[in-house]
Order: C-alpha cells, then structure tokens, then sequence
C-alpha cells in the first residue's frame, strides 16, 4: 500500500493521537481485565507506532508487528532517536508467531483488515499463539455502523509538511459484505507536492458475526464492547443499540 511506504507523512497525518492518554486507558484496562502481570506489549499493525514509544519509555518490553519494511525501519530509527528499546516483526497479521509471547495485545487506529473470515480466523489464531494466557487484546474503533458510508477529511503540519488526508469506504459487493477503503494524502513537503494513493477490498464483518467467529474459534473470551474517543475509552459506557458508536474498542482475553 502506497500510504504505508511514507512513515513521515503517514506520522503527521495521523499524529492527532495522544499516545500517553491512550496507555493511561491501556494500564487502566489491564489493572481491570488482565489475569496477568503486564511486562510486554506487541503491537500489531503498528505502523510508526507513538504508543510503543511510550510504553517503551514507561519500562516495559515492546513489539511491534507490521508487514511494511518502511513502518518497521522509521520505527527502530525513531526508537533509537528517544533511547528507548523496540523489537520489530516483520510479518502478516493473519500469519505470525513470537518467539516470546507478549502479555497483552493491542491493534489501533481500525488497522484488523481482513479480506475474508477465514483470514479473520487466523488472525485470531495467530494472536492467541503469541499471547499468553490470561492476557488481553484491544481492538481499537473498526466501524460498526454499516448503514452509512464513510468520509472524512483533515489536515495535519509538522515541520513545515503539510499533509491532506482523506479517507473513504463505501460499499462493494452486498451478498459477500466487501468495500473498499480508499485513503488519499496530498502532501506539501517544503513545496514539492506529492499525492499518495491506496486502495483495497475489505470484508465487513458485522457485530454480531464479529462475536460468532471469536466463539469459533475458542481461544479468547468476549469481554465486550466500549464507547470512546480516539485516545480513551469509557469502561462505564458499554455499546447497546441506544449507544452505537464508530468510535469504539473491544476487549478479548486470552483463554
Ligand atoms: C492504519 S495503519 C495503523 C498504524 C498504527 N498502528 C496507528 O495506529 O497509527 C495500518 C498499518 O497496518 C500495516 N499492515 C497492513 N496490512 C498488514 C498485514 N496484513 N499484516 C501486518 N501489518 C499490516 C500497514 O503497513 C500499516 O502500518
């Protein structure tokens, strides 16, 4: 994906986060849900990942996952840059295995696609294997409001780059529940322009799918689903049909 191969401007266009309210929620969460001592993190997915940096700057062990050798080399450089410790994987969400298994999992920023529930399946196959038991994955904010499309547009500066994001899914293919997401950044890097394009056909998978193949496959526990922002979530605030909200995460726990 062209997007991913751009860590600098993928960073600023999505550095509206806050990493550290965002592991302020996560060690919230864990002193709540986890049935273990939390020492090491994976992120999956990660991208140029802000909340490693943090966690790894807290004194925990941090892994980040992801399939982009640019994401991964930006992240070690950035790692190095704040003298914090960061291991990289390079590897496919649906097919992967730590060779140490983390304590608790985490994917943002609505980053779990799957072209498939096969792929879905082994998604979760692949993160109970290198979670250990007792231990929890946050799922962070994939839609659940299928009966409108999305659009959204905003502009981040960093360091005098300008980037113009903008970001569409509308629907495909009814009976097999595919769209396509389509992510565009216009970016003015000290002048020069730049447009970056991708585009991909993704299986929606409703709610009440969502929670029939995590039953499927058996390794985790549903803990449920909560309301939020983009930097925290409202344990007190679980969604119902009165609360429906895109802005959201889940919580699994390993079995
Ligand atoms: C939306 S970005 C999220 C980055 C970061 N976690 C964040 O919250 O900003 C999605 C990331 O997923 C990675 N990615 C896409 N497909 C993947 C796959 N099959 N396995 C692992 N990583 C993947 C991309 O390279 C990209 O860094």
């Amino acid at each position: 994906m062209e997007i991913y191969r751009h860590p600098l401007y993928y960073e600023i266009a999505f550095g509206f986060i806050d990493a550290k309210k965002q592991v302020d929620s996560f060690e919230r969460i864990i002193e709540k849900f986890s049935k273990i001592k939390v020492k090491r993190f994976l992120d999956i997915a990660c991208g140029p990942s802000l909340q490693l940096r943090e966690i790894a700057k807290r004194g925990y062990e941090a892994v980040g996952l992801d399939l982009s050798t640019e994401m991964l080399a930006y992240l070690r450089q950035k790692a190095k840059k704040e003298k914090v410790k960061i291991e990289t994987v390079k590897a496919d969400m649906c097919r992967f295995k730590l060779a140490k298994a983390a304590d608790f999992a985490f994917i943002m920023m609505g980053s779990l696609d799957v072209e498939s529930n096969e792929r879905f399946l082994s998604h979760l196959d692949s993160v109970a294997g290198s979670l250990k038991k007792g231990g929890l994955y946050f799922i962070q904010n994939k839609i659940v409001n299928w009966t409108s499309e999305e659009a959204q547009t905003w502009t981040m500066e960093r360091e005098g780059i300008n980037v113009k994001t903008t970001f569409r899914t509308h629907w495909k293919d009814l009976l097999n529940q595919t769209y396509i997401e389509k992510c565009t950044m216009e970016v003015n890097d000290h002048g020069q322009m730049i447009k970056l394009e991708s585009e991909e056909e993704l299986k929606f998978i409703f709610p009440q799918e969502f929670k029939t193949l995590i039953q499927l496959n058996g390794k985790f526990e549903f803990l449920g689903w909560w309301k939020g922002n983009c930097d925290t979530w409202h344990l007190n605030q679980p969604i119902c049909k009165e609360n429906l909200s895109n802005e959201n995460m889940v919580l699994l726990r390993r079995k």
